[in-house]
């Protein structure tokens, strides 16, 4: 389908292609120099001593996991507005997610207060996920933290470039991970990034990218090893010349993309504002800065969300739902998530809808989409 406004759309100019090409004369493509350049940006860009670039978020996810050294039997506090990725890596390891619920219907984030109601003895970490780049209660959540021994992983796939009080999202936590994936603030295709400011994580996570090896092919290359030993049991989740090239010249235009999207957050809130209380805008106040990810609205309650989207789509419109709820998946359920009580995420989930927001959005746009969010709240039959 031909969408005259998309949800999504990448920012890519000649700079992405000439860095491509660049690496395709190189004839160098497996992780090597532009890799390392684009983790040193991306570590000097957040302020983490340490990123290491991956496959894709989910990789970042799970590689955080096995970095905070979870095992089967330990308890880990998500959130079940996220997306699925953020529960399987807990998962992947073994461990138990345990589904908190959202603050309110003004703030989709993970509640405080319910993290703090489902802390066990076996709670191990708490798995925060900054929903469309809007920042978690971070300070408190590190206190809690803090309070109870746990560590901390920031799902920031939405929030790269968002910040609390200056300090960027990603390094509150123990550990930080990001997804480049198409519809991001920046991306590579598929890619990753993992930050942390414990040197120890960061060479295990290092380790366990790259199959447990004590050396890879780029050192080979260039000559400063000749073998190597498998001291763990580690996977392929590397990222590629070719990606880490693209992510280079995405990073440099993250800073100006991210606040047109804040304009056009404004933009849409000032004029959505007529629809309010019969809407919801969620975050119309945020902690920080937010690198405005999604824009969500919230339909009244009991509306037709299904008759909304196809309307908004009868003019070229695309929209999305952020998210259908983990708990109430197929496999969640048959793992015992069906028991989790979670009203404000219940009400939430079957009222949201993602409008379109990306950097190359114009005001008339903007405008567009407003009236077609109007006219079908005018005219859908409820
Ligand atoms: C909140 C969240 N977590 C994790 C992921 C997984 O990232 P990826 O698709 O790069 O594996 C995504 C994105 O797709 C996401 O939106």
């Amino acid at each position: 389908m031909e969408w005259q406004i998309p949800l999504a759309n990448i920012d890519f100019d000649s700079r992405e292609e000439t860095a491509v090409l660049e690496v395709l004369k190189s004839r160098w493509l497996t992780m090597g120099g532009v890799t390392q350049a684009f983790e040193e940006e991306f570590a000097s860009y957040v302020g983490a001593p340490h990123a290491i670039a991956v496959a894709n978020g989910t990789a970042a996810l799970h590689l955080a996991c096995l970095g905070v050294g979870l095992v089967p039997g330990d308890e880990v506090i998500v959130p079940s507005l996220t997306f699925v990725a953020t529960a399987n890596a807990v998962r992947y390891c073994g461990a138990t997610p345990i589904f908190a619920d959202i603050e309110s219907e003004h703030d989709l984030d993970i509640s405080l207060t319910s993290i703090e109601k489902k802390l066990t003895e076996r709670t191990r970490a708490i798995m925060v996920m900054h929903y469309g780049g809007y920042a978690c209660d971070m300070p408190g959540i590190m206190n809690l933290a803090k309070v109870h021994g746990l560590k901390v992983i920031e799902d920031a796939a939405h929030a790269v470039g968002s910040d609390i009080d200056g300090r960027k999202l990603g390094i509150w936590g123990d550990i930080g991970c990001f997804s480049f994936f198409s519809n991001k603030n920046m991306t590579t295709g598929e890619g990753g990034m993992i930050v942390t400011n414990d040197e120890d994580t960061a060479n295990k996570m290092r380790l366990l990218r790259s199959h447990g090896m004590t050396t890879m092919s780029w050192d080979r290359h260039r000559g400063h090893a000749w073998s190597y030993d498998v001291v763990e049991l580690g996977y392929n989740y590397r990222i590629d010349e070719i990606r880490a090239a693209i992510g280079r010249v995405q990073l440099s235009k993250l800073d100006l993309n991210n606040e047109r999207r804040r304009n056009l957050s404004l933009l849409y809130r000032e004029q959505l504002e007529e629809l309010v209380p019969s809407i919801v805008l969620p975050f119309n106040t945020s902690r920080g800065t937010s690198a405005a990810h999604l824009m969500p609205i919230l339909l009244p309650v009991g509306f037709d969300r299904i008759g909304f989207m196809e309307h908004m789509k009868s003019n070229g419109i695309q929209t999305s739902i952020h998210y259908p709820p983990i708990h109430k998946f197929q496999t969640y359920i048959k793992d015992g998530a069906a028991h989790f009580d979670l009203p404000v995420t219940d009400s939430v989930t079957g009222r949201e809808v993602t409008i379109p927001l990306y950097s190359g959005l114009t005001d008339e746009d903007v405008a567009n989409v407003v009236h077609s969010v109007q006219e079908a709240i005018y005219t859908v039959d409820n």
